[in-house]
């Protein structure tokens, strides 16, 4: 297994242009990573590979669309044949959606659902199949604290985001003793393109704050961590007093 062996480990991140995808990718490439990136904006993505390759790093990227499932497909079936398999996916292209799930048009809820929920199931169900042959793989999504904690304004994103949290945890029980570990990732609010888009009024913490928890999860083969630390007691008081964070959230809106 590459992890023991003198060869590079693997990793697949899909929604590499940018924020914490491209964030992972650099971090996993320093780790000694071969990464394959995935994103639908080719020079973002180019840009990404250049960074990594400038430190040294072995990279190789696609063009990906997640919404559509032949383009997952192709994806993973060119990083295994390139680079023999796949040791980790990152399944992390997500878009937000802000906006009152009322006023949401179905363009809007469909490609939520699409890209956020389908995109990692399908991406998921694409890289299982090599893992489970070898009996060995990780498979990391990146969820939200919103899918823990629901909140105005991002309402079905958070739908889309839980549905995740138990994804992974279904998933984590259906395969976790074949050798194939599987985690989620619930960032909070992330200095990023989609909450600069979403016009957060705060100073957030960096991508890489997220790129060290999925490298920390890979190590330790977590199954699920929020980050930053500071939302750990909101989420654990949200499945306690739910009542109580029922008040807190509701001023929230984005
Ligand atoms: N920033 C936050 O506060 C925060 C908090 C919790 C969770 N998250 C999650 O973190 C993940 C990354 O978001 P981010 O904050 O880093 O925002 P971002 O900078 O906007 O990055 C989103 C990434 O997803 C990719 N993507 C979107 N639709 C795609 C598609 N159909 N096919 C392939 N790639 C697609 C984008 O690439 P292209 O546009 O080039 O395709 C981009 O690389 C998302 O799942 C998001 O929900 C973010």
């Amino acid at each position: 297994m590459a992890r023991d062996g003198a060869e590079r480990p693997v990793a697949l991140v899909t929604g590499a242009s940018s924020g914490i995808g491209a964030a992972v990718a650099e971090r996993l490439a320093r780790d000694g990573f071969a990464v394959v990136i995935g994103a639908r904006r080719e020079e973002q993505l180019a840009s990404v590979a250049q960074r990594i390759r400038d430190q040294g790093g072995e990279v190789l990227a696609l063009p990906l669309d997640v919404r559509h499932r032949a383009s997952l497909d192709a994806f993973v079936a060119a990083a295994e044949e390139r680079l023999g398999r796949v040791d980790l996916l990152v399944a992390n292209a997500g878009i937000g959606g802000g906006g009152r799930f009322a006023e949401a048009s179905d363009e809007e809820i469909v490609a939520l659902v699409e890209t956020n929920l389908l995109g990692v199931v399908r991406a998921a169900r694409a890289v299982l199949p090599g893992m489970l042959r070898r009996g060995s793989g990780q498979v990391i999504a990146i969820a939200s604290v919103a899918g823990a904690i629901p909140v105005p304004g991002l309402v079905l994103y958070g739908a889309t985001k839980a549905a995740i949290v138990n994804l992974a945890a279904g998933l984590r029980r259906e395969v976790g003793h074949r050798g194939v570990a599987v985690g989620v990732v619930l960032p909070g609010f992330i200095a990023t393109e989609m909450t600069q888009q979403q016009g957060i009024p705060m100073r957030l913490p960096p991508p890489a704050l997220v790129a060290e928890a999925v490298a920390r999860m890979w190590r330790t083969r977590r199954r699920l961590t929020v980050v930053p630390g500071y939302y750990r007691l909101l989420t654990a008081l949200s499945r306690v007093l739910p009542g109580l964070v029922d008040r807190i959230a509701r001023r929230i809106e984005i």
